[in-house]
């Protein structure tokens, strides 16, 4: 229900035209202008800067103040007290788990981590080395053909299923993705570890002999997972949930964010971070590079920087950094020269008139790649783990979508092309 009123007057309109105002229990009010379509016209807002596409329960982010709430959670919070396994239940019934809640719901994701054996002839259309992404997208996608009969997308069941499915599968194609890059066979799933773990198992383990995963390395991939779940209405979820609302199957919705997820401009940051502070090489040509980011006439940005919504710290950023220092530390990996680049970096931007102008800052991307590399993945992989972290997300507000009475999404536009006219006789 509406609390407040807003008036839009128009230049040649006799009467306002009435908008409805809603305030969220946290953020900033949003205005109705659906009754706009009545007067014949639109809203005009190129990129959704300043739109709110649904209404949500799931995640909350305060850009000003660089906070992140997962089910009124801060980030910080769980990052530092509860795994990845819970966050997903939380992220898709609300609350929290009870031990009890918990202990079953690790044990389904458990039970639903292989694959279809038909899935690894998939990959071998592929040639060894196509970028992981390539295959991911394909081989989520391609779920869909085999969960295609067993799917009403109206019956919560069913739905609360397909979650578990892509939880739990996710690690095992995505390990699949690098093994396959590498000429190595498949690891199966091993219910005897946990999530991360497991995950770790099927990227590094082989058939001739037995891999023990570092818990040091098992606790900061855990804690990757947990930092990129969801994140509100970004570009990504925004496309699983327009792909959602035609009642498309799931698996391809999930498909539709991997694909949105892959360019640099939003999860491929990561993988663009690396490639940038090894193209920088040296603290003695950071000022090039920072130079590069503030020309106008230069596409260059510094990756792993600046955030449509933070207009402060990325919280993620920050627990990042320190887990960044924590896993380096236990490796006994002490000077390592990207991470000083990194760092190096972040204090210059952060000094730059340029970059304080525009409040941007270090986001998520900035030193995950660094934590990765660490525990020894390549860079090719880190989209892919963004994508293994972020399903979660994806599928909770593909579940919240169709919990309720929802239409088609199908933006309009501003048409500036030409009018009608007749083909030439
Ligand atoms: C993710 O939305 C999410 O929540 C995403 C995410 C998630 O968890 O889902 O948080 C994950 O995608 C993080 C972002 C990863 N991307 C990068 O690190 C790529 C580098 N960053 C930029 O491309 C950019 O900052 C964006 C895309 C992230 C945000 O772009 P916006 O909001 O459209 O901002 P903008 O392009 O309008 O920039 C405003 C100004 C511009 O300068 P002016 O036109 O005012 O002169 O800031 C400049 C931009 O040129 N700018 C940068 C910059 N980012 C913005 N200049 C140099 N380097 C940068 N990184």
């Amino acid at each position: 229900m509406a609390d407040k009123k807003a008036r839009l007057t128009i230049d040649g309109l006799d009467e306002a035209i009435e908008l409805p105002v809603y305030s969220g229990t946290e953020g900033p009010d949003v205005v109705d202008v659906r009754p706009l379509t009545g007067n014949g016209r639109f809203t005009y807002d190129p990129g959704f800067v300043s739109t709110a596409a649904c209404e949500s329960k799931i995640t909350y982010i305060d850009g000003g103040a660089g906070v992140l709430l997962h089910g009124g959670y801060p980030i910080e919070q769980l990052a530092e007290h509860s795994d990845y396994l819970e966050v997903c239940y939380l992220l898709l019934n609300g609350e929290l788990p009870t031990p009890e809640q918990k202990e079953e719901f690790v044990g389904t994701i458990k039970r639903h981590t292989m694959v279809h054996e038909q899935m690894s002839d998939f990959f071998h259309g592929f040639r060894r080395d196509a970028h992981p992404m390539a295959i991911m997208v394909a081989v989520v996608g391609a779920l869909s053909a085999f969960y295609h009969d067993s799917l009403d997308i109206d019956d919560a069941y069913h739905r609360e299923v397909c979650a578990y499915r892509l939880v739990a599968k996710m690690p095992t194609i995505a390990a699949m993705c690098y093994k396959y890059s590498i000429g190595q066979p498949f690891q199966y799933p091993r219910n005897d570890l946990n999530y991360a773990e497991n995950f770790l198992h099927m990227m590094f383990g082989n058939p001739c002999e037995d891999y023990k995963p570092s818990p040091v390395l098992a606790k900061a991939m855990d804690k990757i997972f947990l930092l990129h779940a969801d994140h509100e209405q970004n570009a990504s979820t925004s496309t699983v949930r327009l792909a959602g609302s035609s009642g498309a199957n799931p698996f391809a919705c999930i498909a539709s964010g991997i694909a949105a997820l892959w360019g640099p401009a939003h999860g491929g940051a990561n993988e663009a971070v690396l490639t940038m502070l090894e193209e920088i090489g040296d603290e003695s040509k950071i000022e090039e590079f920072v130079a590069r980011a503030k020309d106008p006439n230069d596409s260059f940005r510094l990756m792993g920087f600046g955030h449509r919504v933070y207009r402060n710290f990325d919280p993620r950023a920050k627990v990042m950094k320190q887990t960044c220092d924590e896993v380096l530390a236990e490796l006994g990996i002490e000077d390592e020269p990207l991470l000083k680049i990194a760092k190096r970096l972040e204090q210059i931007a952060l000094e730059d008139e340029y970059f304080v102008q525009r409040k941007l800052y270090p986001n998520v991307d900035f030193y995950s790649g660094i934590i990765l590399k660490a525990i020894g993945i390549p860079t090719t992989m880190f989209t892919v783990i963004f994508a293994l972290s972020r399903t979660i997300g994806w599928i909770s507000h593909w579940n919240e979508f169709h919990s309720s009475p929802n239409k088609i999404g199908r933006p309009r536009q501003l048409y500036t092309g030409p009018s009608k006219r007749d083909y030439p006789a």
